[in-house]
């Protein structure tokens, strides 16, 4: 699967994953800049905060509490979009996503 990261800036960047590779993931090994992903995938630091665009959805995982908890936690605003990168994994149902980089991690 692919992915488009959009940068603050409107630059974006496309990079192509393993199935089953969390954005957080994709972004950090891709060198994708404004994804921190301090706790290394856990839901538990907020620094790998996405804003997922709308037409997505559908197809994103269900919101866990934990998820739910630390996105109030988040540098950025909160919004609907709001989704921890390292929570949304990417294989033949969520090709081509695309999500906003918010403009602070930290
Ligand atoms: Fe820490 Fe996602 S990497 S919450």
């Amino acid at each position: 699967p692919t992915i488009t990261f959009v940068q603050p800036t409107g630059k974006s960047d496309i990079v192509s994953v393993e199935e089953e590779t969390s954005l957080m993931r994709a972004a950090v090994t891709n060198g994708v800049e404004g994804i921190v992903g301090e706790c290394g995938g856990q839901a538990m630091c907020a620094t790998c905060h996405v804003y997922v665009r709308p037409e997505f959805e559908d197809e994103l995982p269900e919101l866990s509490d934990d998820e739910d908890e630390m996105l109030d936690c988040t540098t950025a605003e909160r919004t609907s979009q709001s989704r921890l990168g390292c929570q949304v994994s990417v294989g033949a149902h969520l090709d081509a996503i695309i999500v906003d980089i918010p403009t602070d991690q930290v």
